[in-house]
């Protein structure tokens, strides 16, 4: 191993923690640890920066991607892509949905607007559109087929938090977002996350829903969960908002040089973001052509491992593949090229807000020793 150490594949973002001294001994004297201030200041402050309407804090991505599939009293099928967090789709099957697996557009490998399109029946109720890694979907078109075809839209921006499409901030778009505060998110609060919606009665109800359903007087009016945000996820979730915007400004830095050095490599290709739209890189992937680059994206995996440097093939298997999902192999198997493609050549490189440059370079300098030619040998 060298003597600079490992290079993990991300690291969470945190804020000194004596600044977080004061309001954490506040809530240890007062004992209110959770259903207090803190989770209201600190959706006022997300309301603030994302210049939206309505924001419920909960405890994850996962149990508010629930929440708003059933305080949206959806029903049927719902389309949603397979090249997604697995996490995006339970949330369907725990309400009772059937998800409807869309390919992947191959260069922003968001879902292919197309091909939405194409899926949608009499039994559709929702299209559920992903952010992948923080890289904004083809709002307006997304917006213009809901619309025509009155169904619901639903964004899982587990990676987006300071996402913009054009010059709107993610958490403007559809019936609602929900965004993930996890350890590996831009942010964190440890655990958590955040909705938001136009539509100031369905975050009424999901309020309601994230305490179990209960009023107050626990003769509950619907079926809730206990999917609260806790005062001290909601402390450190406030006091991380300083970090996001200089978080991104260097992970954009960071991925610039990146690109300039693994350009010069045969073989890579990396996500497209359309013009005008700014995305987090939550996670920076590359695509590895193995004819071109000389080995596949598991082999690099490997290599690099050996090399000290941490990467992930993600998201891998895709939705659609993985075993929990198989009673519904039948019917896609084969039939989402696209997604099995990115799949099967993917893997995430290191990336974290305080990398320091000479990583990224030790990270790329690993990689054209690995691969195949230069591309400029090829000519
Ligand atoms: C795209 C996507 N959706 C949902 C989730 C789940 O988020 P959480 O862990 O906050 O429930 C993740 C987690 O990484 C994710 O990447």
């Amino acid at each position: 191993m060298r003597k600079d150490g490992i290079i993990p594949i991300n690291k969470p973002n945190v804020p000194d923690l004596k600044s977080l001294l004061p309001e954490y001994s506040e809530v240890f004297d007062n004992g209110m640890l959770t259903n207090h201030k803190y989770v209201g200041i600190f959706e006022e402050r997300l309301r603030e920066y994302l210049r939206t309407e309505n924001v419920v804090c909960v405890s994850c991505c996962t149990s508010g991607l629930m929440l708003v599939a059933k305080c949206l009293v959806l029903t049927g099928e719902v389309i949603v892509p397979s090249f997604t967090f697995p996490a995006t789709v339970h949330s369907l099957i725990w309400n009772n949905l059937t998800p409807v697996f869309v390919d992947c557009d191959p260069e922003t490998f968001n879902l292919d607007v197309a091909q939405v399109e194409k899926k949608i029946t009499e039994k559709t109720s929702a299209i559920l559109g992903v952010y992948i890694f923080g890289n904004p979907p083809e709002m307006e078109k997304l917006e213009n087929l809901a619309s025509k075809y009155h169904l619901k839209l639903i964004f899982d921006s587990a990676h987006a938090l300071g996402a913009r499409f054009g010059g709107k901030f993610a958490g403007n778009f559809g019936d609602a977002e929900v965004f993930s505060l996890a350890p590996t998110k831009i942010i964190t609060s440890g655990e958590g996350g955040i909705i938001t919606t136009k539509e100031k009665t369905l975050a009424e109800k999901l309020r309601l829903a994230r305490n179990y359903g209960n009023p107050g007087d626990y003769d509950c009016s619907l079926l809730g969960l206990n999917a609260r945000m806790n005062e001290l996820s909601a402390i450190l979730g406030l006091k991380s908002m300083n970090l996001l915007e200089g978080s991104i400004a260097k992970r954009e830095v960071l991925v610039d040089l990146y690109k300039r050095e693994l350009s010069k490599i045969e073989g890579i290709d990396f996500q497209k973001i359309k013009e005008g739209n700014r995305t987090t890189f939550n996670y920076f992937a590359i695509l590895i052509n193995p004819r071109k680059f000389g080995m596949n994206n598991k082999k690099l995996l490997l290599a690099l491992k050996e090399k000290g440097i941490m990467t992930r093939i993600y998201f891998y298997p895709p939705v659609h593949r993985q075993k929990v999902y198989k009673q519904y192999y039948a019917t896609y198997i084969n039939s989402l090229p696209c997604t099995d493609k990115i799949a099967d050549s993917i893997i995430c490189l290191p990336l974290y807000s305080d990398m320091g440059e000479e990583r990224v370079l030790r990270v790329c300098e690993a990689i054209k020793d690995l691969g195949g030619n230069t591309r400029h040998e090829r000519g």
